[in-house]
């Protein structure tokens, strides 16, 4: 079990959603974890819970992570902090732009670039991306956020080739729609997202995500799982829109 062969990890994004449930999964199977994000008060509640080290932050400032990570030694580290906001190209404001590089790609690719030596030098080291079907997929939606997806799917990819040689692994995770707050952030109203996106849908659990990660970690050393793509059974995605012009 690879579990045992790894004593710390990282969750960015840790006070909600999908990397509260990583951080459940991951002191579960025994690991210490560093669990990061904005909101203090859900970190400490989560810490209470799990025993996981709280670091209140915002991954977007480069220097606050560079000191978290300067006395730490991180086996695994989870790339899961992310945000969408609404609109596409031709309708989203700067600060939207922005934010969406700044936490899904700058961020992440910041967090690699720290850590990836130490897990290479180690020999020993696993690094996941939580991305999105948005990253492999064209739908009607955000512009951006589909952008950085695909930044991160190809970020992953690569990151494998930049550890060749070394026992460093890299998954990617590629969830479709999950019960979690992001679409109430994207639309202002937790209670209106939970009718509009997930009343009456079979949408996957948190803990659906992590066991997906929990699978990749677990399997022997000398496997490395590239890619898993999870998707409620009810959500397919495809389609293709051809506008008739008449007159
Ligand atoms: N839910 C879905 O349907 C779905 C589908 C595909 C992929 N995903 C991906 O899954 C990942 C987790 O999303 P989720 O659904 O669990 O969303 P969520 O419930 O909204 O949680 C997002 C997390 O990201 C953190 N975060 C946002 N900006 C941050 C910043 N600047 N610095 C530090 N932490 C920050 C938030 O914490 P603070 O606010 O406390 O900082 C929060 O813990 C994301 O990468 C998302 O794109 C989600």
């Amino acid at each position: 079990m690879p579990f045992s062969d790894y004593r710390t990890a990282l969750v960015t994004g840790a006070s909600a959603g999908i990397g509260a449930a990583l951080v459940e999964m991951l002191t579960a199977n025994g690991l210490t974890v560093h669990a990061v994000s904005r909101n203090a008060a859900r970190l400490e509640a989560l810490a209470a819970r799990t025993g996981c080290i709280a670091h209140a932050l915002d991954i977007t400032d480069p220097g606050a992570v560079e000191a978290m990570l300067a006395p730490l030694s991180i086996d695994v580290l989870i790339n899961n902090a992310g945000v969408s906001r609404a609109g596409d190209i031709a309708t989203m404001d700067a600060f939207g732009v922005d934010e969406q590089v700044d936490v899904n790609l700058r961020a992440a690719l910041h967090l690699i670039r720290l850590t990836l030596p130490g897990m290479m030098a180690r020999d020993c080291g696993h690094i996941v991306n939580i991305t999105s079907i948005a990253g492999l997929y064209n739908f009607s939606g955000n512009t951006v956020y589909h952008a950085t997806k695909a930044a991160m799917h190809m970020v992953s990819q690569q990151t494998r080739v930049a550890a060749y040689g070394r026992r460093v692994r890299v998954t990617e995770i590629v969830p479709g729609r999950a019960e979690t707050e992001i679409f109430g952030k994207v639309i202002g109203d937790m209670a209106a997202a939970q009718r509009q996106f997930y009343d009456g849908y079979e949408s996957l659990k948190v803990e659906d995500v992590a066991g997906a990660v929990a699978y990749a970690i677990g399997t022997p050393a000398h496997v490395n799982i590239g890619q898993i793509e999870i998707m409620p059974t009810f959500q397919v995605p495809g389609g293709l829109n051809f506008e008739r012009r008449t007159g």
